[in-house]
């Protein structure tokens, strides 16, 4: 028998209510949308995205979906140009995902775009999700609400299933409707660009748009990204990455975890909490990679838990890469 705990609720006015409280806190709450069940958070709050997670279990730190009730709302995180406004009007509310510049200033968290000056939005199109949105009052951050490498969720029994113990509430809209996630584009270049194949199709893109292209690590009809890492989907740092570097040598921005780095220009945790470093991993790289230094030089982290996605993103920042000198000599 699967062990199921059960925060789930009937979408009563009060609950959706309480929901949109929970989340405006910080807390996680498992809600429907048209295509899968998310796993949202606050995507202003660096902790309560990297509970997302440290929930989900994922070893990689993916760019998250940011989910508003509206194009105004839309608005004041991205740069909507022409393209993105006709898009919009045309397909929201509905499972089109459009990635966009942030816009300046935006105190979106940077955890949610894995660090990336782009951010993913969309407007679900299911009631639920509609009144959950509103009610919380900041924008908010779900991939599917299931562990990392289970099958997207489609009830409210399959979340409670695989992660009843690790959400605040679960609201109940029955079953989806689309049931596979929505379409991913890339609007942040000239070119519009299909990161991941959805309910809305290439052709309905391209009456708005115009031709629409496919990633060169796409493999045509299979629907996966061979290679994420070849787009635009992963952040690193200009400088070169040291990894676990007890100290910082001549010349060296460093980055520290816990209570033994000492001297160190920034600190992932001082008390060496893992969600508190998860949280505070993207902003802390951007803030150090300045022309001042030569080089990050990373204090090692444990590899356990969120602890994996960390270092995941720190070894690929830190691989060697085309161009490269030896700036720190
Ligand atoms: O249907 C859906 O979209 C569901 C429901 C819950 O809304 N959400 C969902 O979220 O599937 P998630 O976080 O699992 O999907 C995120 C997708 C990934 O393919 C990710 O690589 C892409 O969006 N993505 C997000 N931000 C991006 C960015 N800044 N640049 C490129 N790709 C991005
Ligand atoms: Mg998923």
């Amino acid at each position: 028998m699967t062990e199921v705990c059960c925060p789930v609720f009937e979408p009563s006015a009060e609950a959706v209510q309480q929901a949109g409280a929970v989340l405006a806190r910080g807390d996680l709450v498992a809600f429907p949308t048209e295509t899968v069940y998310g796993l949202g958070g606050n995507a202003f709050d660096d902790r309560a995205v990297a509970a997302i997670f440290q929930a989900k279990n994922r070893p990689q730190f993916n760019p998250l979906i940011v989910h508003v009730p509206d194009i105004d709302a839309a608005r004041a995180l991205v740069e909507m140009d022409a393209r993105a406004l006709r898009l919009a009007t045309a397909f929201w509310p509905g499972p089109l995902t459009l990635v966009l510049p942030r816009t300046p200033g935006s105190a979106l968290s940077y955890l949610v775009s894995a660090g990336l000056s782009t951010v993913a939005v969309r407007i679900p199109d299911h009631p639920v999700a509609l009144q959950v949105l509103r009610a919380a009052g900041v924008p908010v951050a779900a991939p599917s609400a299931n562990p990392s490498g289970a099958v997207s969720p489609t009830t409210a029994q399959h979340v409670a299933e695989g992660l009843g113990k690790r959400v605040s509430m679960i609201l109940d809209g029955g079953p989806c409707r689309v049931g596979v996630e929505s379409t991913v584009l890339d609007l942040s270049g000239d070119q519009p660009v299909l990161l991941r194949p959805g309910g809305i199709t290439r052709d309905q893109l391209a009456v708005h748009v115009g031709a629409v292209g496919v990633p060169v690590a796409m493999e045509e009809g299979a629907g996966q990204l061979k290679s994420p890492g070849m787009m635009k989907s992963h952040y690193a740092p200009a400088l070169p990455v040291r990894l676990n570097a007890l100290k910082a040598q001549a010349g060296e921005a460093f980055l520290g975890f816990g209570p033994t780095a000492s001297g160190a220009d920034l600190n992932l945790s001082a008390s060496g909490d893992l969600l508190e470093a998860a949280a505070n991993l993207f902003a802390m790289l951007r803030a150090l990679d300045r022309p001042e230094f030569c080089r990050i030089a990373v204090f090692p982290i444990p590899d356990t838990g969120l602890g994996e996605a960390i270092n995941d993103r720190l070894h690929r920042a830190a691989a060697p890469r085309p161009g490269d000198s030896a700036p720190c000599s």
